[in-house]
């Protein structure tokens, strides 16, 4: 399971520790996860995914509901992001291409976790730029924690420096395909070539 840790914390400080705490912790969740999901489905009672109210890029509210029909393929992540999201988001796009049509039946959905800095605007022209299919999606710090929750996703600011801008955020990489009626059908590794990608999406999407 991958992590998209965009910065080391710096040597020494309170701040360090509580990082590397988190990320084990993270690690932990999302690696349990990770086993019960591969190892033959969700057991009885773990949930991933669920009902959302976010924004989409012309500020307009957006919900779950507005998918039905299609397979979402979801992706949480942050514009600012030097490196893993750009990557995954690419690899997306490619594998969408790769697809023929049934790329149709999915609409890929990028999450951000970074909702100060990711305004609709924002998220609009950074998904614009991985195919015309991939939709961004914000809204409230509070409506971010909840989503995130749901798919649990683990995703953390960290500190770079004091102004109000110097922080990345830690998150996890993962892609979630869920199914025309909202449920959690697999999760795709989000560090797959996109012909890998694209054929694991051609075995669960009909
Ligand atoms: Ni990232």
């Amino acid at each position: 399971m991958s992590m998209d840790t965009d910065e080391t914390p710096k040597a020494g400080g309170p701040g360090r520790l509580y990082a590397a705490i988190g990320l084990a912790m993270a690690l932990l969740l999302i690696g349990t996860g990770a086993y019960m999901w591969f190892s033959g489905g969700t057991p009885a009672g773990i949930t991933v995914g669920g009902p959302f109210a976010l924004q989409n890029g012309d500020g307009k509210p957006v919900s779950d509901k507005d998918f039905r029909g299609k397979y979402m393929l979801v992706y949480f992540g942050y514009t600012y992001c030097p490196d893993v999201c750009p990557t995954t988001l690419n690899a997306v796009a490619d594998a969408m291409d790769k697809l023929g049509p049934k790329a149709d039946r999915i609409r890929p959905l990028f999450i951000t976790v970074d909702p100060k800095r990711d305004s609709p605007a924002v998220v609009k022209q950074f998904a614009a730029a991985f195919g015309p299919r991939m939709e961004g999606l914000t809204g409230s710090v509070e409506q971010i924690a909840t989503v995130a929750k749901e798919y649990r996703v683990y995703y953390a600011e960290h500190r770079t420096g004091p102004g109000p801008d110097d922080y990345t955020m830690d998150h996890s990489s993962v892609l979630y395909l869920m199914g025309p009626d909202g449920r959690f059908i697999a999760p795709i590794r989000a560090d797959m070539a996109a012909d890998q990608m694209a054929a694991s999406l051609a075995k669960l999407v009909s």
